[in-house]
């Protein structure tokens, strides 16, 4: 592997770390909010479950939903608590409480120092529900909304930066669902409306749920040839699973990531040029991750009860490796991926779980994301790279090493991110870093188990990194054993010396 500190991919824009809390689940109601837990803060918000995410140190968490938001009505979650309604929650057939609601939700991501990315409901509802929000959080005063808000007790506005312009509007479980031309023309329309109340704000349009979906991509084209001039990024979401425990093609699957990315910059830029703008569509991939234990058992919860435990999986070390991989595909589009959104962050196919009044731990997938996030800020380098490869079911040509590098210029730190994806043999990697002079190896981070289904639990946890991989440095040159299916971390810093 060659790496030179000039040949750079660009700056990594922090918010690609995001997550996402979905009314979903026990995301909200038992997973950050819980006032009748011991931890629980003045305002019910867990402190064991902030102190886990400030450990993540998660910049953005992206709200209230996912499919929730298609049939919201924000204003059931605002104003006096006895006052709220009790709703029929559609997308996921249960009753929410609206205990908490879009004030709450920005109380508790100032406490574990997130913005929050506001999605408004372009299923049920439309422009004017979408401008009296903006107006509700965002304008200062003297108006009917902002003063709404401020007779609820939040004189400040909450200046959201960043909004979604619906969710998933391509996919039929949708409420509200839209083909790309009603949906174009509505995220067109609500996002100037929304513009003209904060000019300030930036737009994610949706794009695909998936690159399975049929009308990928022409939906993304047909929405962006409508809505170019509104919006600023166009959404991927993205799921896999290990259904048929193929794991050699299971840990490919990035690959599927890295070619959905391809193909969205592709359209962004087809559509560019069509229009002859001077703008760039950047990509928010919003919604991404491991998901598939919990369906089978979802489809026994019973419905219109508050708080269910649904979408609970219980991840294992090879998720935890294709998570890593996951990650490396992000960080290698830094120049165009510059919004991410682990989904989700508690309990809600997460990497943080919790029992209802009692303990929170950290399943698999939470040290690669912990990882990257936190030493993963700086400039993406470009990485030459052979590696030995292989063919699986879906894939040919797989490398078995992923790799990602950031130069954290500030610090004059180097991070490399590596995942052998072997299932048997340990690589040995030899990386040419002569470009990064006066460099020296500070930590070799390593997540390895011997079994891919090792999990992580309330009682046990087995799956957690260690620092005593095999690396050194000499003249500049890295030599690295990649243990068998395994997460690296390799931290280096140019010595006072
Ligand atoms: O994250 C779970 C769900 O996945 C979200 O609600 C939806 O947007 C996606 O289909």
């Amino acid at each position: 592997m060659n790496l030179d500190r000039n040949n750079r991919i660009g700056e990594v824009d922090e918010r690609i770390y995001g997550s996402f809390i979905e009314h979903l689940g026990r995301a909200v109601y038992g997973g950050i909010y819980e006032p009748e837990h011991p931890l629980a803060d003045e305002q019910g918000f867990r402190k064991d479950v902030v102190e886990l995410v400030k450990e993540l140190k998660v910049p953005i968490v992206r709200y209230p939903g996912g499919n929730m938001v298609s049939a919201y009505n924000w204003e059931d979650g605002v104003g006096p608590k006895e006052s709220r309604p009790r709703r029929l929650e559609l997308a996921w057939r249960t009753i929410e409480t609206n205990e908490v609601g879009t004030n709450e939700f920005v109380d508790w991501a100032k406490k574990v120092h997130a913005d929050v990315m506001m999605a408004v409901n372009l299923g049920t509802r439309g422009i004017d529900a979408a401008r009296n929000l903006i107006e509700y959080t965002n304008h200062p005063g003297g108006t009917y909304w902002s003063d709404l808000r401020k007779s609820h007790g939040y004189e400040q506005p909450h200046n959201i930066k960043t909004w979604c312009l619906g969710n998933e509007m391509d996919g039929p479980w949708q409420v509200g669902h839209k083909t790309a031309y009603e949906y174009g023309r509505i995220a067109q329309e609500t996002g100037k409306a929304m513009k003209l109340v904060d000019p300030s704000i930036e737009l994610v349009a949706c794009g695909s749920s998936n690159t399975g979906m049929p009308t990928f991509p022409e939906y993304e084209a047909t929405v962006l040839d409508i809505a170019y001039n509104e919006v600023d990024y166009i959404s991927l979401h993205q799921y896999y699973g290990n259904r048929t425990n193929d794991p050699a093609n299971y840990l490919a699957k990035n690959m599927d990531m890295d070619h959905f990315i391809h193909s969205v910059i592709a359209t962004c830029d087809y559509i560019k040029a069509k229009h002859r703008s001077k703008k760039t569509i950047m990509l928010s991939f919003d919604e991404w991750n491991v998901w598939y234990h919990s369906n089978e058992g979802d489809k026994e919860i019973e419905p219109w009860t508050v708080a269910p435990p649904q979408l609970e999986d219980v991840y294992n070390f090879e998720d935890a490796l294709l998570v890593g991989s996951m990650l490396i595909t992000l960080l290698n589009h830094a120049d165009r991926v510059k919004m991410a959104c682990m989904a989700q962050l508690v309990n809600v196919i997460a990497p943080i779980m919790t029992e209802n009044h009692g303990r929170s731990w950290k399943q698999t997938i939470f040290y690669p994301y912990m990882h990257t996030s936190v030493f993963g800020r700086g400039i993406a380098i470009q990485r030459i790279l052979s590696s030995p490869k292989y063919d699986s079911k879906d894939f040919t040509d797989v490398p078995y090493i992923d790799s990602a590098s950031v130069l954290n210029q500030e610090e004059e730190e180097l991070t490399i991110f590596l995942v052998n994806k072997h299932l048997e043999d340990s690589i040995s990697l030899q990386a040419d870093l002569r470009s990064f002079e006066g460099y020296r190896l500070i930590e070799h981070i390593v997540l390895e188990n011997d079994d891919l289904k090792a999990t992580n639990t309330v009682k046990e946890e087995k799956v957690f990194p260690h620092y005593n991989g095999h690396s050194t440095l000499q003249d500049g040159m890295l030599e690295v054993e990649l243990a068998k299916t395994s997460w690296n971390v390799i931290r280096l810093k140019k010595s006072l010396e």
